[in-house]
Order: C-alpha cells, then structure tokens, then sequence
C-alpha cells in the first residue's frame, strides 16, 4: 500500500508540470480528487491494511490528499488571476471613442480670413490695444471736443482719477494707426483685426462689444484709386463672388475724403430684398484718405506722402452674409448655432 501511494506521489507530481489551463486543471481533479479518482480508491482500500502500518499508511495517505488538493486550489486561483487579467475592461477590438472637436468661432475665423486676404497683397498684421486715451481714440484722429462719439452716451470711460490722461475702451480700431505710424516711418501697411466697445442699448442689431479689422496705407504718392482697387480685390475674394461696389461719399474725422464702400446684395442679386433694404446694396466699411491733421499728430510729412485707410464691422458684415438674424447669435454659444460654420 505504501508503495501504491508513492507511485500515485509520483504521478501527480508528474502531472501538475503539464496543468496550463483550465481542462487540464479539471481533468487533474477527476484523475485523483473525484470520487472515482485514484487517491479515494486508495482510501477504499485501507480497510484492508494490516493494522500494524496503518498509521503510518494513513499519515502518509492524507498528506498526499492534502498536498493534491491544495495543489489544485492554488492552479485554480493562479488561473483564475490569469484570465482576470485577459478579460479586463481592455477590449481593443472595440471601435474607438469619439472625441468631439473643438473648432474655430466664426468670429475668429472671419477675422483670420480676412487677415490672410490682406497679407496676400503685402499687408502685415498687427494687433491694437483695447484700453486706450482719449488722445489716441479720439484727438490724434482729429475728432474734436465736441463730437457726439466722446460723449459719455457713447463711449465706456474707465475711471483715470489721479492719472493724467483719461483711459476708455477703444471705440474703434482706428486708434491702432496712431500708434503704428509713431512707432514707426512709411511705408507703411498694415491690418488691425480686434474688438471695440460702445455704450449701446443691448439688441438684435447691437452690442456693447463687436468687432472691426482695420486697414492702413501709407507711402509716397497713395492714390484714392488704389484705395479703391483694394477693397474690390478684398470684396472679390472674401464674398467669392465678382460682386461690383460702389463708394458713396461720407464722413469721418480722420480721412478726407471719406467714403463708404457697398456691395451688391448677394442675397438678392441686387433685385432688392428686405436685408438690403430694398436697395439692391449692403454697406460694409468706412475709409478714405488719410487727413493731413492725422499725419501732422503723428509727425510724417503731408507733402511727402499719402494713405488711405478703411475700417470694417465684423458681426455686421457676417450677418448679411450667413442671414443671421440677431447679432446676439454670435455670442450665446449655442452649440447648434456654432455648428453651422
Ligand atoms: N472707425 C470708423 C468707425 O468705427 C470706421 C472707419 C472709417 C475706419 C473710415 C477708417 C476709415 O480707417 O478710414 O466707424
């Protein structure tokens, strides 16, 4: 009997080199733990030990019992753990999560667009400051004393007390200019993209903050001609259409002449529609010639050399472009809205 038990030590021993997954693992335990299995046949005959070695038959018997069993539960665990890992939550079969993109405001992107069309045709872009003084706002672009657009109705003033200057927010991007052409002699030609600010009551057509591009020119012998060979290109390749403008006299401080550029309404084909008020144009931008007052605050020379600039509203012209119908679309940050562009 002893003998019986070392040879079945020796088979099991054996067999757990070969236990890799779980059939083999199970038939391991029918081999030797079932009821059938070898180890309770050597249990069935030990009644028929002499009872002279049946201790020490016993002993031995219920150690390879204990010793197969625990085996066995710790190929269990140790599988077990395996396949815990293999079932994980990665499944790299699964198809990948999508990620929503972020993507550029139309704002932003009108700006960029516009930007790029200038620089193509020589233009360096700069940016303007947002804070600026009374001077640069609105003296150095000879807006005198009592122009409406200085009046407190109009224009957000910051409190400047103990300064020497009075601060704002700039009004429009035409300041900007000031700032470029002391910095700096002619040529020079340059666009100033960035936000303005005016004191308006809040509606569809109008808000406390927009947004303008601003363009300036200057060098020997700029001609009102040139001028207006520009903003054709500008209109041509922003609207991507050939649409024909036309430039009706205005008036603004800081150029003479002044103008006001319209294009065709595209929306219509100049057949006249409720957005272009019946007229068959849209208006898009101020400009003309710089004023020799702007030049003399600067310190360039009116004899020696000419510009032109212009200045454009941003929300406006995207309005009657995309026919949006409340300016204060641009800024809820409706996603459905945004989406569109
Ligand atoms: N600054 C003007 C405005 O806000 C727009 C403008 C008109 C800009 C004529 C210019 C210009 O540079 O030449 O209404």
């Amino acid at each position: 009997m002893l003998e019986n038990i070392q040879k079945l030590n020796k088979e099991i021993i054996n067999d757990i080199k070969s236990l890799k997954d779980k059939e083999s693992l199970e038939n391991f335990r029918i081999k030797y733990l079932s009821r059938k299995g070898s180890l309770n046949d050597l249990f069935e005959n030990f009644k028929n030990v002499d009872k002279s070695i049946k201790g020490a038959v016993g002993k031995a018997l219920n150690e390879l019992k204990v010793f197969t069993q625990k085996t066995y539960e710790d190929k269990q665990a140790e599988l077990d753990k395996l396949n815990k890992q293999d079932s994980s939550d990665e499944d790299y079969t699964l198809p990948g999560r999508k990620f929503n993109l972020g993507s550029k405001h139309l704002i932003t992107q009108a700006l960029e667009d516009i930007s790029s069309i200038f620089q193509r045709i020589g233009f360096k872009v700069v940016d303007g400051r947002e804070i600026e003084d009374e001077y640069h706002n609105f003296d150095a672009l000879n807006t005198p004393d009592y122009h409406p657009s200085r009046d407190m109705q109009d224009t957000f003033y910051l409190k400047s007390e103990g300064m020497n200057k009075r601060y704002l927010l700039r009004t429009h991007t035409s300041p900007a200019q000031v700032h470029i052409m002391k910095s700096q002699k002619p040529p020079v030609r340059v666009i100033i993209p960035g936000k303005c600010y005016r004191n308006e009551a809040i509606s569809a057509r109008s808000l406390s903050m927009f947004h303008q591009v601003e363009g300036l020119y200057v060098d020997k012998n700029v001609t009102f001609r040139e001028l207006k060979g520009t903003l054709d290109f500008f209109v041509k390749e922003f609207f991507g259409k050939d649409l024909k403008t036309r430039l009706r006299p205005s008036f603004f401080p800081f150029t003479e002449p002044s103008a006001e550029m319209d294009v065709e309404c595209y929306l219509c084909n100049s057949k006249g529609c409720r957005i272009c008020k019946y007229t068959g144009w849209l208006e898009i931008l101020g400009c003309g010639m710089v004023d020799p007052n702007v030049f003399k605050h600067v310190g360039y020379d009116s004899e020696e050399y000419s510009g032109f600039a212009f200045g454009m509203g941003i929300e406006r012209t995207l309005m009657i472009r995309h026919s949006v119908p409340d300016i204060r679309m641009f800024y809820e940050n409706d996603i459905r809205f945004l989406k569109q562009f």
